[in-house]
């Protein structure tokens, strides 16, 4: 039940600090180690390549998790979009391992692809928030996402609880290969936590923005490098979604490649600065867009902000700002939805759970 609050969306967004706590317990064992299923750690310990294969938001999580992967684990992921996947399967390595990840588990596009792997023999994970749905009951593995049902059609929950289980994931096969993980990724969960909860307690700050920059306006762009360009993409999708704004992410560096074009005098543009190492890049490509006109929105981290950002979120590893980072994103969106009479649990064309491929 929704309670006092008047959207299953911001409730949702409002749990999520709790969802990373209970996903670190979930994980953990009496020692307060990371734990998963030794079968899984087998499984991950063994594969020559990864293939992550999704939709939508699950996509972007997994674009998300491919950088944790590899970063920290050092085993080689790709990321898919399941229905193009399935009619067009890429090369595959000697010893792949596949990644469903789905929040309802029941994905037609999705379960097309498993279907098709299962069938050439090879092994397959599902990450889902639904036990005993179609993909967890059809993979060799299941990692559950603990995030309590999610009713509004706009995923918020599940995608930061699928980035936290990835990490995880990562971090266990990191152990499981002996190698030196340079943090404590129990404890960066937990700063993740607060911050999350933090930023959930200044909705009037993106209320405003949100009233600010998108009551009228028919296109917004978000841009980032990095960690940042997935975050920002999944901005756009929330934000297109739910309040049928046109919204497209992009990376920062291919503006001067085509996209810069569109930018008109007022265009709202919302950039992500969390990451140190294209910090500069990032901010040069803010002054880019408004030297055109744009009308710039920057959301930074804290040890990297200027005096001119508009939102600063609280710091957190670098690895994992993606899970703060979404936050203003998503409310943000729900705020331009709900300024523009949009239905915001169940906006128009879309289900909950798309079953048809
Ligand atoms: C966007 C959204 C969709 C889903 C996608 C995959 O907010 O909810 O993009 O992420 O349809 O659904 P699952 O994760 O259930 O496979």
């Amino acid at each position: 039940e929704k309670g006092t609050y008047p959207h299953y969306m911001l409730k949702e967004i409002d749990e999520q600090p709790i969802v990373i706590r209970n996903i670190i317990n979930q994980y953990q064992d009496k020692n307060d180690q990371i734990k998963l299923d030794d079968d899984i750690r087998k499984a991950m310990k063994k594969t020559d390549r990864i293939y992550i294969v999704a939709c939508g938001t699950s996509y972007h999580a997994g674009l998300v998790g491919k950088e944790l992967i590899e970063k920290v684990a050092e085993v080689p992921v790709e990321v898919h979009i399941a229905s193009e996947f399935s009619y067009n399967m890429p090369m595959l390595s000697e010893k792949p391992l596949f990644i469903f990840i789905s929040q309802s588990g029941e994905t037609a596009d999705s379960r097309a692809v498993l279907v098709q792997v299962k069938k050439l023999g090879h092994k397959a994970l599902t990450i889902t928030n639904v036990p005993g749905s179609t993909l967890s009951r059809e993979a060799d593995y299941t990692m559950l996402l603990h995030a309590g049902p999610e009713i509004a059609v706009a995923s918020t929950k599940a995608y930061t609880a699928q980035i936290a289980v990835l990490s995880i994931l990562a971090a266990d096969t990191a152990k499981a290969k002996g190698i030196d993980m340079s943090f404590d990724l129990i404890k960066e969960l937990s700063v993740v936590s607060n911050a999350i909860e933090a930023l959930c307690d200044q909705k009037e700050e993106f209320e405003a923005i949100a009233r600010e920059y998108l009551s009228v306006t028919r296109n917004c762009f978000f841009i980032g490098r990095g960690m940042d360009y997935h975050v920002v993409q999944e901005g756009a999708l929330k934000l297109k979604e739910i309040s049928y704004i046109q919204a497209e992410g992009f990376a920062g560096g291919e503006l001067k490649h085509g996209t810069i074009a569109l930018i008109e005098e007022g265009t709202p543009v919302i950039a992500l600065a969390t990451q140190e190492h294209v910090n500069l890049s990032i901010r040069g490509n803010v002054k880019e867009v408004a030297a055109r006109g744009a009308y710039t929105c920057t959301v930074s981290m804290k040890s990297l902000a200027d005096e001119e950002d508009r939102v600063i979120i609280p710091d957190v590893h670098a690895y994992l700002t993606p899970l703060v980072s979404v936050i203003p994103m998503q409310l943000i969106s729900y705020y331009a939805a709900l300024h523009r009479d949009c239905d915001v649990d169940k906006p128009r064309n879309l289900a909950k759970s798309v079953t048809v491929e």
